[in-house]
């Protein structure tokens, strides 16, 4: 997806960071502390790495909060994660309007409680003008989730006459995925040691260069990141092509 000229990030950086925000339990559990524990360190980590995406001119930060599977943990923690995105937008909102952070949230929004709508929707209207940096929080976000709605969108547009069978492509495709505009992540980093993508976005990250960490997430700062951003300049994009 096209990029306006003048968010175009430093050479050599990455344009679109996604994190894949693991390890907050076993983090918590070296401490012996209960799991709630470590999810409230990784928002101190979230924020943190927030502020240091924008101090190393990133234009898109995309994290991946709480999965579409994540509802299969014990209601207990289930409530503690969803109040921590109550508290850090209540806590942060008025910081990132500042300091020229957009917020989105992409996921599911079906079934989710109307305070958690309204949340989505004022964190979202209130930086809409922002341009510096687009933080994007995968909420109620799972990737095969995501493609089976715009799936959904595409038969309707179909139906209604919207568009044509035959015009369907990648560009229509992603044009109905909850990060329209948004463009494709070109690296993925996960936390923890975990090497697998737990259902983040798999469209997207079609030719994401991926850096996995043994941090764990509440430990996270701008010299992890510094170094993920060190490994992907190390390696070599071909995008299917012959790189001479
Ligand atoms: C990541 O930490 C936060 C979420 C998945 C919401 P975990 O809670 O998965 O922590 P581990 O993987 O059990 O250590
Ligand atoms: C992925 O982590 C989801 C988030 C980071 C929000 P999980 O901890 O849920 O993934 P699995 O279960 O280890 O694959
Ligand atoms: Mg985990």
């Amino acid at each position: 997806m096209g990029v306006p000229a003048e968010t175009a990030s430093p050479p050599g950086a990455p344009q679109h960071v996604a994190i894949i925000m693991d390890g907050n339990g076993r983090w918590a559990r070296q401490r012996g502390r209960p799991r709630t524990f470590g999810h409230r360190a990784g928002v101190e980590a979230l924020r943190r790495t927030v502020e240091a995406a924008g101090d190393l001119g990133l234009r898109y930060l995309t994290v991946f909060g709480f999965s579409t599977e994540n509802w299969t943990r014990p209601p207990d923690e289930v409530n503690a994660l969803i109040d921590l995105l109550r508290l850090y937008v209540r806590m942060d909102l008025d910081r990132l309007e500042r300091e020229g952070v957009r917020v989105r949230i992409i996921g599911d929004r079906a079934g989710l409680e109307p305070d958690i709508l309204d949340i989505i929707t004022r964190a979202e209207s209130r930086t809409a003008a922002n341009t510096k940096l687009f933080l994007t929080i995968a909420f109620n976000y799972g990737g095969q989730c995501e493609i089976t709605r715009a799936a959904r969108r595409l038969v309707a547009d179909v139906a209604a006459g919207r568009i044509a069978p035959e015009a369907i492509d990648a560009t229509a495709f992603a044009a109905r995925l909850d990060t329209a505009d948004i463009p494709d992540p070109d690296i993925v980093i996960r936390t923890s040691g975990e090497q697998r993508l737990s259902n983040f976005l798999l469209w997207q990250a079609a030719y994401a260069e991926f850096v996995f960490l043994e941090t764990l997430w509440p430990d996270f700062g701008r010299a992890d990141l510094e170094a993920a951003l060190a490994e992907f300049r190390r390696r070599e994009r071909r995008f299917g092509a012959v790189v001479s």
